[in-house]
């Protein structure tokens, strides 16, 4: 038995950030994020809102699409880096604004990748009969958590609001849906892209010294060349694998769908399996990197617009802090 994608849905918030409102936060120009990112505008919060809520909304979009009653759910998954709070598990709200209550939940907190990482515990569960109908959202709110000060320019310019989702279920046909998954993490990457603080090692876990701190710990910092460097190869190395388990080669790929983290990351990957333009989605234009979120985004952008069609061969990848990395492969 295989899992397939029964329903997608999305959402973000109705604020739109262009690269100029960014201007007038921070030493930076329209024409440099455009360059070095292809970002143009991006979404963030402008009220009391969670990665729940907004979660909730694209799966009630995904459940509908998929017929299936949030009842009717056997697992609760969701991927993010910006919790609603620290505990309990972000997952558990969700659960709670769906109305439902006695199926397991979780979070999985693997940055980018998170929503591959889900989908393969997805996969699994239904694979081995432990769950027929299982609920995937990738959401964040990392306007809130960015520097939107000049000393947080690097990071701040590339992050976005958005949640999206997905309800899989089984699949008969050993030869459609999910076909594989492949996950990878190199742990000792860590610091390279890390929020340091709130953190247990302390105590208090954050306090008003460390809030006042230019440059403070409490705001994500990232080596971005060499993030950079990285994602371009592994997303490379695990779209190979995912197409070398599955007997396939790059001119076989319908659809490419990568993790939105840069439009120049997207086109060099592209490049390197000599992909063209109208086989990779981006979506980072409009909604910039939305890390769990953006993969399920951009997939149900696509299918929405006719680029995903009965039969085609759509490949999933990832890169994001960990290091994690990951794909999937799918025949829709
Ligand atoms: N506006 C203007 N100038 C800026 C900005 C900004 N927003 N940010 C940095 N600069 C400056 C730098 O200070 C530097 O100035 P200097 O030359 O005087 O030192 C100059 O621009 C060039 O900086 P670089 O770091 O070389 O710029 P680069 O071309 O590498 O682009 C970027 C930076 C966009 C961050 C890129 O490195 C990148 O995309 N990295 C990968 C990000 C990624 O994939 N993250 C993984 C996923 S995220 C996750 O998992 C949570």
């Amino acid at each position: 038995m295989n899992s397939r994608i029964l329903g997608l849905g999305h959402a973000v918030p109705d604020h739109v950030v262009t690269n100029d409102d960014l201007t007038r936060l921070m030493d930076t120009s329209d024409e440099w994020i455009r360059q070095r990112t292809g970002i143009q505008e991006r979404r963030h919060i402008t009220e009391h809102t969670g990665g729940s809520d907004l979660g909730a909304r694209a799966a009630c979009d995904a459940l509908a699409e998929a017929g299936v009653g949030a009842e009717d759910l056997d697992l609760i998954l969701l991927g993010t880096l910006s919790p609603d709070v620290d505990f309990p598990a972000t997952a558990s709200l969700l659960q709670r604004k769906l109305g439902v209550g006695g199926m397991p939940v979780m979070d999985v907190r693997n940055q980018c990748s998170g929503f591959l990482y889900m989908l393969a515990i997805a996969d699994q569960f239904i694979r081995s009969g432990g769950a027929r109908h299982v609920l995937v959202v990738g959401a964040e709110i990392h306007s809130t958590g960015i520097d939107l000060s000049t000393l947080g320019r690097e990071v701040a310019v590339i992050f976005g609001d958005g949640a999206g989702a997905a309800v899989l279920g089984p699949e008969a046909d050993p030869r459609r849906g999910i076909l594989s998954t492949h996950l990878h993490s190199e742990g000792k990457y860590a610091e390279k892209l890390m929020v340091e603080i709130p953190s247990s090692r302390l105590r208090p876990r954050v306090n008003a010294e460390t809030l006042d701190q230019p440059g403070s710990r409490l705001w994500p910092r990232m080596e971005g060349r060499y993030v950079f460097k990285h994602a371009v190869n592994r997303f490379g190395e695990v779209i190979g694998e995912a197409l070398a388990a599955n007997g396939c080669t790059a001119a076989d790929i319908d659809l490419l769908v990568p993790h939105q983290a840069n439009l120049r990351i997207s086109q060099l990957v592209a490049m390197g399996f000599d992909l063209p333009e109208e086989k990779v989605f981006n979506n980072i234009q409009r909604y910039g990197n939305t890390t769990a979120a953006s993969i399920p985004i951009a997939l149900h952008e696509a299918v929405a617009a006719g680029l995903v069609r009965d039969g085609s061969l759509v490949c999933l990848a990832s890169f994001g802090a960990g290091f994690t990395w990951a794909a999937a492969l799918m025949r829709w």
